[in-house]
């Protein structure tokens, strides 16, 4: 047993790391990240007691999507709230859970910098004991509002601003994966010690698959070229990309993206004919954004269909997108297909 065995690189060293040698991370930014590292923690313990914990179900109340809230979703979002207010590295932070933006009150130093949460990701997934996450981005408060009351507009920044994202994982594994744009990195939490091991360095996403995942249900409102391709990749070897697909379908995002960081695969919530889900399902700023930043990070590429996501300019907090993301080739091929109309 040595040393070196036993401490192990862990999310702290990682970041002390990118602030001095790399200079991706500011100290605030730094301190920011342990603090919601530290939030995914307590929200991974809390998911993981289960009925043991009374956090089971749903409540009475409804999210600005009109979406019935769980019991983990309010908790998680409160845990976050409470875990970043104080630490004096944020000016407001934003949530799905959330009508509008929470500032930070009064009483507590103010910091440079946005923070962006889908406090907990795969709702429908937590009664049922399947993996769930909890996913955020960082933005910097803009020049022109360091001096002001921070407002809604100043969330309303391209995904290529992005400081840092992740996400946490409640799964099989508590994991973190994050991007500081510097690659993306994967820590496991090792639960006797409290402590985030870097156990991936640099994620890369393989170019090719053939590997979907994509809610079939909806293929009747799916925007044509995605049905053209679903069509095409059932037809196996016999039809035009020539070989066998295979489908998964976790409706988690997070645990969805986290096989595709993993082994490859291409994700899709497409754009929707439906007047209520034209725009897409998945939220730009807490979903979409986040994991197009990790995603690109590791070598992938997603789209809404036709545009790179983290250059779309949003304009509003809630705002809905159609997400097409993972393995480079296979993302391609899909624009492509949009392409052809
Ligand atoms: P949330 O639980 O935060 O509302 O997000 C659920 C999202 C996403 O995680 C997942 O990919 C998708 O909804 C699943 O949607 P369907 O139930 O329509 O398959
Ligand atoms: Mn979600
Ligand atoms: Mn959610």
């Amino acid at each position: 047993l040595t040393s070196e065995s036993v401490l192990k690189k862990n999310l702290t060293q990682y970041l002390v790391e990118q602030q001095r040698q790399k200079k991706t991370v500011t100290a605030d930014v730094r301190l920011l990240l342990e603090t919601v590292a530290r939030a995914c923690k307590a929200i991974g313990h809390a998911v993981s007691k289960g009925a043991l914990g009374g956090v089971l179900g749903s409540l009475d109340s409804e999210n600005v999507q009109g979406e019935v809230q769980k019991k983990l979703d309010v908790l998680s979002n409160e845990i976050l709230l409470e875990a970043n207010e104080w630490g004096g590295n944020l000016a407001a932070m934003a949530s799905e859970e959330m009508d509008t933006l929470h500032r930070i009150p009064d009483y507590y130093p103010k910091g440079e910098n946005l923070l962006l949460f889908d406090p907990l990701d795969g709702s429908s997934n937590i009664d049922v004991n399947v993996s769930i996450g909890t996913i955020f981005s960082v933005l910097s408060v803009p020049p022109e509002a360091r001096d002001r009351v921070i407002e809604e507009q100043d969330f309303l920044q391209p995904g290529v601003r992005q400081v840092a994202a992740g996400y946490a994982i409640y799964g099989p594994q508590t994991m973190l994966v994050l991007t500081v744009g510097d690659g993306v990195a994967a820590f496991t939490l090792d639960k006797e010690m409290g402590s985030w091991v870097l156990t991936t360095e640099r994620i890369t996403i393989p170019e090719d698959t053939s590997e979907f995942a994509i809610n079939m249900s909806n293929m009747r409102h799916w925007e044509a070229p995605v049905k053209r391709y679903i069509d095409d990749c059932l037809a196996g070897p016999e039809g035009p990309l020539g070989k066998n697909y295979n489908m998964r379908w976790i409706a988690s995002m997070v645990a969805d993206v986290h096989r595709i960081l993993t082994r490859g695969g291409i994700f899709m919530y497409p754009r929707d004919a439906r007047a209520s889900g034209r725009k897409g399902k998945l939220r730009l700023m807490y979903e979409a954004n986040p994991m197009s930043f990790l995603v690109e990070q590791a070598g992938g590429m997603s789209i809404d269909g036709t545009q790179r996501i983290l250059d779309v300019q949003p304009t509003e907090l809630h705002q809905r997108i159609g997400v097409i993301l993972g393995s480079r080739n296979e993302v391609e091929r899909v624009r492509q297909y949009h392409e052809q109309g």
